[in-house]
């Protein structure tokens, strides 16, 4: 098992990538879709639209892109720790992309507790706490990315 994960290392790492691509993306256009849902009628054929929008895109592609991207993290982790030692994960940019991560997760479950608000009608934010807090899972995906790829320079 764990020389079959050593030796598709690369290919784990690739699809760990595209399945953190899909949760990040879902999790960019989910908050849009709640600035526009909220310009809507309710009970309009609009706000129906909007509602099985919002539920398709956390169920098709938020949800199992998070579940497949940390079941390749965790697959790398295992050969990584195998590899390194569990020291590995002590480096300070390796605890940032682990805060992030909480923070991501975090966000995760806020975004979907939103949505269910969305489809009772009880939406309790407003349009411009959306506007401004849709940045924040990118500007995560922006410290995980750097702190994974520049290891904080010390390689
Ligand atoms: C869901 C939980 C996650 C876990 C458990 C996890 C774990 C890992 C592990 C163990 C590696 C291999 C590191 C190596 O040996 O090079 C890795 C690579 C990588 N991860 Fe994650 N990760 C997670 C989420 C994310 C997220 C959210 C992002 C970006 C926003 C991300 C970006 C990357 C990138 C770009 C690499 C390749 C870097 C490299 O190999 O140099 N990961 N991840």
């Amino acid at each position: 098992m764990m020389d079959f994960l050593a030796g598709h290392f690369d290919l784990i790492r690739g699809l760990h990538i595209v399945f953190v691509m899909a949760w990040i993306a879902g999790m960019l256009i989910l908050p849009r879709l709640f600035v526009y849902h909220m310009k809507t009628e309710p009970g309009s054929d609009m706000d129906a639209v909007f509602k099985l929008a919002e539920l398709r895109t956390l169920r098709i592609i938020i949800n199992p892109a998070m579940i497949l991207a940390l079941l390749m993290g965790l697959l790398l982790a295992m050969v990584d720790t195998q590899r390194l030692g569990p020291d590995f994960y002590l480096k300070p940019w390796a605890l940032t992309k682990i805060a992030a991560l909480i923070f991501l997760f975090a966000w995760h479950g806020f975004v979907s507790k939103a949505r269910r608000q969305f489809a009772a009608g009880s939406n309790t934010r407003s349009e411009k706490f959306w506007r401004m807090t849709n940045e924040l899972p990118f500007l995560a995906a922006i410290v995980i990315v750097l702190s994974v790829t520049t290891k904080f320079l010390g390689h």
